[in-house]
This record gives C-alpha cells, sequence and structure tokens, in this order.
C-alpha cells in the first residue's frame, strides 16, 4: 500500500510537471490546478487514503505528498507571473494604440457676442465711475409708465407694444422703471448703469419680443446738457473708434426734457451715405434726456438742489452695428456657424 501510494505520487508529479510544460495561457493554468489540487484533485485523493496506512508508514507518505503539493504550487505561481506578462503584452499589441494620433479635444467656449458687447459696453461706463444695478423684469404699470410720465393714454401702453401679465403686471418695455426704483432707494448723487432684458411685441429683421438695454442715469449738483454730451460722446468713441463722428439731435421722451438722439456716422459707409444708414450718413444708437422734472417729483428728489441726466441704449443694436450683424434674430437662433465667428 505504501508502496503503491510512493509511486503514485512520483508519478502524479511527473505528469503534472510534463502537462504544465505545456500551458500557454492562464486559464489552463488554473483547470490544472483544480484537477491537481482542487477539492476533488488527485493530490487532495492521494492525502485521504493515507488514513488506510498504518500509523508508522504515514509520515513518510506524508512528507511525500507534501513536498509534492509545494512544488506543484510554486510551478503554479510561477506560470501565472509569466503568463499574466505575457498576456498583458498580447493585449496591447492587440489593441493596435496609436498613441501618436492627436487627442480628443473638448470643444472650445466663448462669449455669445450680445454677453460680450455687453460687458464691452458696461466696462466703458464703470471707468467712466458708475455703478451697476439692475432692477425686476416684471413691472407695474406705475414703474414702467405713470412714474416716467407716460401718461394713461399714451399709445407706448397699446396692447401691440407692451407684454401684459395676469395681476395687473408687465413685462417692462425698457430699462428707465429701474431709474425709479434707484432713485426710491437712494439719494443724489447717483451715478449708475443698469443692464438688461426688456420686451415688447415686436418682431422683424431688426426687432425681436425679447431684447437688452442699457439704461444710465447720472443725478447730481450742476448736472448740465454738457455732462450728458461728454459722458456719451465718451461712450460712442470707446465703443466705436476715436474717429467715430457723434451727433445730438434733438427729440421727445416723456421722462426727459430736453430729450435728445445720439447718432453716430455709419459704420458701414463711413457717412458717405448707405442702405443701412438709409443714405443719411448717421445711424441712431440712443435715447437720453435731461431728467423731467416729472421724474423726479416721483421720487421726491428737489429740482431745486440736484439735476440730471439719463440715457438707453439697444445691445442688440450696437453688437449689430458693430459686428456688421442684419438680422437680429441671429442672435437668438443660437447657430454654431454664427456664434463660432465671434
Ligand atoms: N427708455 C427709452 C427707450 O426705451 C430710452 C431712454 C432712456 C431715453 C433714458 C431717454 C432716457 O427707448
Amino acid at each position: 500500500m505504501k508502496d503503491r501510494l510512493l509511486s503514485d505520487i512520483e508519478s502524479l508529479k511527473r505528469e503534472a510537471m510534463s502537462e504544465l510544460a505545456q500551458v500557454a495561457d492562464s486559464a489552463t493554468v488554473e483547470a490544472c490546478r483544480v484537477k491537481y489540487l482542487g477539492r476533488q484533485g488527485l493530490v487532495t485523493f492521494i492525502l485521504k487514503s493515507l488514513k488506510d496506512l498504518t500509523v508508522e508508514e504515514r509520515p513518510e507518505v506524508g512528507r511525500e505528498i507534501n513536498a509534492a503539493k509545494e512544488m506543484l504550487e510554486a510551478r503554479l505561481a510561477q506560470l501565472r507571473d509569466s503568463l499574466k506578462k505575457v498576456e498583458l503584452d498580447r493585449d496591447v499589441a492587440a489593441q493596435k494604440l496609436d498613441i501618436t494620433l492627436p487627442g480628443h479635444c473638448l470643444p472650445r467656449g466663448r462669449r455669445h457676442p450680445l454677453r460680450q458687447t455687453m460687458r464691452d459696453v458696461l466696462r466703458i461706463f464703470t471707468d467712466m465711475g458708475f455703478s451697476i444695478h439692475t432692477g425686476p423684469e416684471i413691472e407695474t404699470d406705475y414703474y414702467n409708465f405713470e412714474a416716467l410720465g407716460v401718461q394713461a393714454d399714451h399709445p407706448a401702453r397699446d396692447m401691440q407694444d407692451t407684454f401684459y401679465v395676469e395681476g395687473g403686471y408687465l413685462l417692462r418695455t425698457h430699462t428707465s422703471p429701474v431709474q425709479i426704483h434707484v432713485m426710491e432707494n437712494q439719494r443724489p448723487p447717483i451715478c449708475t448703469v443698469f443692464p438688461g432684458a426688456v420686451y415688447r411685441r415686436d418682431s422683424d429683421v431688426s426687432h425681436s419680443p425679447m431684447f437688452h438695454q442699457v439704461e444710465g442715469l447720472m443725478v447730481d449738483s450742476n448736472i448740465t446738457m454738457r455732462d450728458l454730451k461728454g459722458v456719451l460722446s465718451t461712450f460712442c468713441r470707446r465703443m466705436f473708434g476715436s474717429g467715430v463722428g457723434v451727433r445730438f439731435r434733438p427729440s421727445y421722451f416723456p421722462f426727459t426734457e430736453p430729450s435728445a438722439e445720439v447718432d453716430i456716422q455709419c459704420v458701414i459707409c463711413g457717412g458717405s451715405g448707405c442702405r443701412v444708414c438709409k443714405q443719411t450718413g448717421w445711424l441712431e444708437i440712443l435715447g437720453c434726456g435731461m431728467v423731467d422734472p416729472v421724474v423726479f417729483e416721483a421720487v421726491k428728489i428737489d429740482t431745486k438742489k440736484w439735476s440730471g441726466f439719463a440715457f438707453g441704449m439697444g445691445v442688440e443694436r450696437i453688437a449689430m452695428l458693430k459686428y456688421a450683424i442684419n438680422d437680429i434674430r441671429l442672435f437668438f437662433e443660437n447657430d454654431m456657424r454664427f456664434l463660432e465667428q465671434f
């Protein structure tokens, strides 16, 4: 019995070693482990037969079988290690990774031309000492119209022009109501600009139902039309170039007196006359004027002590002139071919 077991162990060792010599992948290594060392394995089978030996015979056979087991385990571990390396090399080669190819670049974002124009406009005014304020887009009739001297029968209140919201509210048609909010909350001196969206029932190549304005208000002692002209001429020259012609043309707004519109020399034809400036050589870019006493009364600012000017401009219009864009809708369609040009 003992001799048979010893020779079994010998042939098992030989068989296992020659089998392992052929192995070329880790799945087969694992199969061999199960075959010899697994719970139903051949080594395990011999170990179980030890109980049939006499107590004297057991140690010798036990030593032999343990030595065989250790030898096998060592060989298996060695095989596993070397095959892991071989297989990794094979995987890498099979993936055909070409490290000389360019990487995947994330598309680069940029500012929307309207945002950029808004920032440029605000920057010019903050450089001149203006602060920035914002106000609500949903307004009452009082702030949008009444406090600004726009009477109840004024055509600007028409259903055609204004979006009315339930509960007596409306979407502001201009940023001028922020003048009232600021003057209700702050005493002069005031030197502030208010950017934001405004809404009108209007839609064609040069009008959008939602567009943006930047409004400005300066109130102090001895503010005159000269201050207005100085500030707005400076703005035009910084925005459109130091050589650009600027003119102030008399106009009318219910909340300023006197009122003016500011024109710049046509940026397309340089003033000789073209389709964009309707052959006049000039382009209107903003409305302005000295704050009407009616407005000061509404916010209880003493007109004997204080005076001021206000102005308002459309950001889309400024951007269209600056970048020679002929359709306002391009700003809102988010066509990448358009946006990528800025
Ligand atoms: N609120 C006027 C508009 O929307 C512009 C304006 C602002 C005019 C301030 C004068 C003073 O057209």
